[in-house]
Parts: structure tokens; sequence; C-alpha cells
């Protein structure tokens, strides 16, 4: 059978051998997926993106160049239009042939934008396809409790218009990991996160009772001996009988009858002068004002008003960076990390203070200066239990790649989180004791509202509480009074900046 003659143009054979390469392209890159064990977020893009995107430009360019080429030739008296005739049972077949064709090509590109739109949404795409930029976030991603939780289930949401809007903010960073337009980190809070109540809220739904929960943390000195220090607590996540629901305990914020409200006045939200909570049922309202930060009422008035959320408290659910404190000691609990090797708990924390500039730097300044304090302070341990002082490297330089990114410029105190006030004011920045409502009542910081010590120290010389009582905190190290009365930031976040 003949083509029509019009197809025998430059911009329609050019059009064409576009469309036929990149179809060729894509069924052998489809196959290779198939065959492959692994997903490669580059063979996604092309062959659900830019390969389909050339196919159809290609296949636009067919009629186009037809329809130049009967353009010239009208002008010397032929038809514009082709004639059809379906008389002819050449023309009848070259219909049939291009219906066949156009309804092939409709299914095969309703199946190519169905996987597209799953291949924009899977994890590989989101997580690696720029893997410098997310390396800090698909990392921690990985570690974290949600590491079998799609990016998409809790930061695009069902329905066309978040995939729409989801994809044009998708564009624009593109764009900015192009041309570097990036931030380093990524700022925080994201302004467009989808809200609690439609991600979070429909895998744990804010009625779903969670028990008391028992939190037990060791910690290690920075003394020679690396001293261990224990702390166990109860956290008062509900009341103690699941038949009072989530009246009392720290659940209480999220209670369907109460609404907390609050103002932040920094944008990281770490400051939070004012706060207001109604009880619903009741109509009882009361109004908090941070004393020593005061708003005027022309700021209370204009300020943003946020409704509290999970998210307020666990804002870091699947990236949470540790500081340095916390990942050494979870190497020297793991047993990565010797705790036998004197001071290696104070000379990891020297080290980490930086500063870094990128990985393998990193990693060789950390070698080095471990091994040259060894050598000087401790020249025995250096000639004969070498070995120790090399575990000890490769403990710390590998939970400093899961917390510490130098590219991206990312730490733990760049992403503070909010559960806790050990380095976060996290609980503190309402729980002060120093919000005050018009009544005089406080905000309370009484250790005992939200957690209850059940025993505390080191191992072989723990303290207890007497069943079901709580007992006074002990301080690791003697701060006098100092931890009631300063909040815990003000000089943790000073140990290891
Ligand atoms: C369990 C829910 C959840 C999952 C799953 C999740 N994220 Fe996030 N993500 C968050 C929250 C919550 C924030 C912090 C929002 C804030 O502080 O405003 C965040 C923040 C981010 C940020 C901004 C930088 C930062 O750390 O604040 C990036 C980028 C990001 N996520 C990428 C990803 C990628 C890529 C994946 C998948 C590999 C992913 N996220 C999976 C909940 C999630
Ligand atoms: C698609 C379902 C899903 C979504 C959406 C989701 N989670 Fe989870 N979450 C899980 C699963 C599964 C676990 C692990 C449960 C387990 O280990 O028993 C979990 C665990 C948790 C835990 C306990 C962590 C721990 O250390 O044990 C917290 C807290 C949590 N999620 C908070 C959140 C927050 C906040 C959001 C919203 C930003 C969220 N989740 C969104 C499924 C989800
Ligand atoms: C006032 C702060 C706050 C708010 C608001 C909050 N949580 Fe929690 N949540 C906590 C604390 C504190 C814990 C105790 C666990 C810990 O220490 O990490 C906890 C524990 C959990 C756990 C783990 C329970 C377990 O038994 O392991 C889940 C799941 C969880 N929260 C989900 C949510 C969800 C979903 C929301 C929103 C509907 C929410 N939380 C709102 C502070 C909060
Ligand atoms: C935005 C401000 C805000 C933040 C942040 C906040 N809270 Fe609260 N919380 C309140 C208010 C307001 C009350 C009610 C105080 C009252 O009744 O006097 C409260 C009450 C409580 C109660 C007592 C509930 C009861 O009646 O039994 C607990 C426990 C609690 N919070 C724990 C926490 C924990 C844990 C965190 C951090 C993870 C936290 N809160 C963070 C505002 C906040
Ligand atoms: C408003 C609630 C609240 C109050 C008040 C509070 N805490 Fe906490 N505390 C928490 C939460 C929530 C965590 C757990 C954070 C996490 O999951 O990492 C925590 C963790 C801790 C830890 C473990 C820290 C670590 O990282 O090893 C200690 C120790 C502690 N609190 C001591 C105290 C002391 C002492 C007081 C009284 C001065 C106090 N807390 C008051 C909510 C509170
Ligand atoms: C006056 C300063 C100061 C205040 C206030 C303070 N700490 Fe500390 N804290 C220290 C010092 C110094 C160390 C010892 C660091 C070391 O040797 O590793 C320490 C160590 C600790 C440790 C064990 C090791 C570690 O680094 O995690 C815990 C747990 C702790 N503090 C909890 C708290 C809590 C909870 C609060 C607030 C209620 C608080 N501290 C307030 C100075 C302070």
């Amino acid at each position: 059978m003949k083509m029509p003659k019009s197809v025998s143009n430059w911009i329609s054979i050019i059009g064409a051998i576009f469309a036929i390469n990149s179809f060729i392209l894509i069924i052998i890159l489809f196959i290779e997926s198939l065959l492959s064990s692994h997903d490669n977020p580059y063979n996604g893009i092309f062959t659900y993106i830019i390969l389909p995107a050339i196919m159809v430009i290609g296949l636009i360019l067919i009629p186009i160049g037809m329809f130049v080429k009967r353009r010239r030739k009208s002008k010397e008296g032929e038809p514009k239009w082709p004639v059809l005739d379906m008389n002819s049972s050449r023309q009848r077949h070259r219909l049939l042939l291009f219906s066949i064709f156009t309804f092939l090509f409709l299914i095969v590109s309703a199946v190519g934008s169905y996987e597209a739109f799953n291949f924009t949404e899977s994890i590989p795409f989101c997580g690696k396809l720029c893997h410098t930029v997310m390396e800090p976030e698909y990392v921690t991603y990985l570690h974290s409790p949600h590491a079998r939780v799609a990016c998409v289930e809790c930061h695009v949401g069902e329905g066309a218009d978040w995939y729409v809007k989801s994809k044009l903010s998708g564009l624009y960073q593109v764009y900015s990991v192009l041309f570097h337009k990036y931030p380093q980190p990524i700022s925080t809070p994201i302004k467009n996160l989808r809200p609690a109540r439609e991600t979070c809220e429909r895998c744990h739904w804010p009625e779903k009772f969670y028990a008391p929960k028992l939190d037990n943390r060791r910690t290690y000195l920075t003394d020679s001996l690396n001293s261990e220090w224990n702390v166990s607590m109860m956290m008062k996540i509900s009341p103690n009988y699941n038949t009072m629901g989530l009246t009392a305990g720290i659940h209480w914020h999220i209670n369907k009858d109460m609404r907390i409200e609050y103002i932040a006045s920094t944008k990281d939200r770490e400051s939070i002068p004012w706060v207001k909570f109604t009880n619903l049922k009741t109509g009882d309202v009361q109004t908090f004002q941070d004393t020593d930060n005061m708003l005027t009422q022309k700021a209370i008035d204009t300020l943003e008003h946020r409704i509290m959320d999970c998210m307020d408290c666990h804002n870091r659910p699947s990236h949470s960076y540790k500081s340095a404190p916390v990942f050494v000691d979870e190497g020297m609990m793991k047993g990565e990390i010797p705790t036998e090797l004197p001071f290696i708990k104070k000379v990891a924390m020297n080290v980490l203070k930086g500063p870094f500039t990128n990985k393998d730097s990193s990693l060789r300044y950390i070698r080095d200066s471990i091994y040259n304090f060894y050598k000087i302070k401790f020249p025995g341990i250096y000639a004969g239990k070498k070995f120790l002082i090399d575990k000890a490297i490769a403990g710390i330089e590998n939970e400093f790649s899961l917390n510490i990114f130098p590219y991206m410029r990312v730490t733990s105190s760049k992403y503070l989180n909010h559960i806790g006030h050990l380095e976060s004011d996290g609980c503190f920045r309402c729980h002060s004791d120093r919000h005050k409502s018009t009544k005089g009542k406080v905000i309370s910081k009484d250790c005992d509202w939200c957690h209850s010590f059940i025993s505390q120290g080191p191992s072989n010389n723990l303290q207890y509480s007497i069943v079901n009582k709580t007992m006074e905190f002990v301080h690791p190290v003697d701060v006098k009074n100092n931890w009631k009365t300063y909040f815990c930031t003000e000089c943790h976040r000073t140990l290891y900046p």
C-alpha cells in the first residue's frame, strides 16, 4: 500500500524518524526495566517523560509537514485538503490503517501516562533523581519509622489539584536544581506541605489511643571512662486507662474537642509568644502570653494564627537529623564505637564540631584528628590497640554520614526537632512557666506533667522510683539547680553547637 504523496516532505520524514526511534527506545527501556531488579530513576525519566515527549513532537511534525506541502501545492491548483473518497478501496484501506494506528497509539499512551504518573510518584523519583540535593532527606527517611511510606503519602495529596500543584512546583524544582538556584539547606517549614489532617491522620487517626510508653535512654559522659548514664521515663502520651480517651496526657492537644492556636514570632516556629486554647464543648477560652516576649495587640491581630496539629510536635517524623551527642551515644550503644577507648566520647564531640565543607574532606578530618589525639595523648593505645581506634573512626564516620550532610549544610541544628526540650525548646516553647493567662495561670514546665522518671543513674547503681510514683530528676553532672530554672537548651545548645 502506498503512502499519500504529501507525506514525502522533509518535516514529516524527520518527524517520523523521531517518532519511530523514540518508540523503539521506549519499548527497549521498558523491557529493560521489567527485567532488571533495581529501579533506576534516570531510566524512568527517559521511558516515561523525555522519550514520549520526543515521540509526540515527531508525530505532530508529520501532519504539519503534510499540511505545509499541501498548502504549497494548493497554490499550484491542487485541492488544499485531501479528497476523501470512500468508494476508492485504496482510500478505505488508508483510513482503516490510520484508525488502527490511532487506536493503538491511544492505548499505548494511556498505559504510558499511567506509568508516568506512577513513576513521578515513586520513591526513586523523589529521593534519588536529584540525589545531591535530596540526599539528606532520603538518607534519614530510609532510617525512619516511615521508611516504607512513600514520599508522596506525606508530600502530595490525593486528587488532581494536588497533583497539578505538586508537579508545577516540581517543574520549578527541576529548574532550580539545573541552574543551582536551590537554598542550602532547603528551607523549612515547607510552605505547601499537606495539612496533617490529610496525611498523618489517614494512618494514625487522632482518636486512636496510645498507651503511656516506657522510654529508656542511655548516654555517655565526656570523662575518661565515658561513664554511662541511664534515664527511664514513662511518657504520658495518654491517661492510664484507655476508656478515658484523650482527656489528659500529651495527646490531649489533639483531642477533637480542643483547639489550640498559636502565633509564632520566627519563621522556624521556635518562638511562640501567644497561645490560645478553646474547649469546643464547653466554650471555655484561655489565652496565654509569654511574659518575656509580649506581642502588641496589632501583632496579635495581623500575624498568622496556626492551629496546632501533629506536625507541631512530630515535625521530623521521617527526616530526623540527630545531633552529635545523640548519634555518638547510639554508635557506642550499638558497639560500633568501643566504649573502652578513653575519652572517645569527648574526642568525638570535639571533632564533630567541624568545620565541614564536603564529605570526603570531613571524613579525612575526622580520621586525622582522632589518630592525632591518641598518638599524642595515649601513645600506648596507639601502638598496642590501634584496632580500637580504627573501629571507633569507622563507627563515627558511619554515624556522621547518616546525620550530617556538608554539601547541603544540613545538621540537626538546621532542622530542629520539636519533640522534647533538650536541643530545641520544643515543648518548652509553650510549657515555659512564663506563658501566663489573663487569670494568672501558667502553662506548666513541671517535669511530671509529661513523663515520670522510673529509674536513673549508671547501670551498676540505678536508682528506682517507688511503684507508680515519680522521683526527682537527677542531672547527670552537677549543675546545681540550674536545670530547674534555665531552659535545657541554654546550656545544651552551646555544649555542642
Ligand atoms: C511520614 C511523612 C513523610 C514522608 C514519608 C516523607 N516526608 Fe519529607 N517531610 C515530612 C515533614 C513533616 C517535613 C517537615 C515539614 C516542616 O518542618 O515543615 C518534611 C520535609 C521534607 C523536605 C524539606 C526539608 C526538611 O527536611 O524540612 C524535603 C526536601 C522532603 N521532606 C523530601 C522528602 C522525600 C524525598 C521523601 C521520600 C524519600 C520524603 N520527604 C518522605 C514528612 C514526610
Ligand atoms: C501511609 C501511612 C502513614 C502515614 C501517612 C504516616 N504514618 Fe506514621 N507510621 C506509619 C507506620 C506504618 C508506622 C510504624 C508503626 C510501627 O512500627 O508499629 C508509623 C509510625 C509513626 C510514629 C511512631 C514512631 C516510632 O518511633 O515508633 C509516629 C510518631 C508517627 N508515625 C507520626 C506520623 C506523622 C506525624 C505523620 C504525618 C506527617 C505520619 N506518621 C504519617 C504509617 C504512616
Ligand atoms: C503536643 C505534642 C504532640 C502532638 C500535637 C501529637 N503528638 Fe504524637 N506523640 C507526642 C509524644 C511526646 C509522643 C511520645 C513518644 C516520644 O517520646 O517520641 C507521641 C507519640 C506518638 C506515637 C507513637 C505512639 C507509640 O505508642 O509508640 C504516634 C503514632 C503519634 N504520636 C502520632 C501522632 C499523630 C498522628 C498526631 C496528630 C493527630 C500526634 N501524634 C500529635 C507528642 C505529640
Ligand atoms: C503551642 C503551644 C504548646 C506546645 C508547643 C505544647 N503544648 Fe502542651 N499544652 C499547651 C496548653 C495550652 C495546655 C493546657 C494548659 C492548661 O490546661 O493549663 C497544654 C497541656 C499539656 C499537657 C497536660 C494535658 C492534661 O490536661 O493532662 C501535657 C501533658 C502537655 N501539654 C504535653 C506537651 C508536650 C509533651 C509537648 C511537646 C511535645 C507540648 N505539650 C507542647 C500548649 C502547648
Ligand atoms: C511539656 C512536656 C514536658 C515537660 C514539662 C518536661 N519534659 Fe522532658 N521530655 C518531654 C518529651 C516529649 C521528651 C521526649 C523527647 C523525645 O522523644 O526525644 C522529653 C525528654 C526528656 C529527657 C530525655 C532527654 C534525652 O534526649 O535523653 C529528659 C532527661 C527529660 N525530658 C527531663 C525533663 C526534666 C528534668 C523536666 C523538668 C524540668 C522535663 N523533662 C519537663 C516532655 C517534657
Ligand atoms: C547549667 C547548664 C545546664 C543546664 C541548664 C542543663 N544541662 Fe544537662 N548537661 C550539662 C552539662 C555540662 C552536661 C555534661 C555533658 C557531658 O559531660 O557530656 C550535661 C549532660 C546532660 C545529660 C547527659 C548527657 C548528654 O549530653 O545528653 C542529660 C540527659 C542532660 N544533661 C539533661 C538535661 C535536661 C533534661 C535539662 C533541662 C531540664 C538540662 N540537662 C539542663 C549542662 C546543663
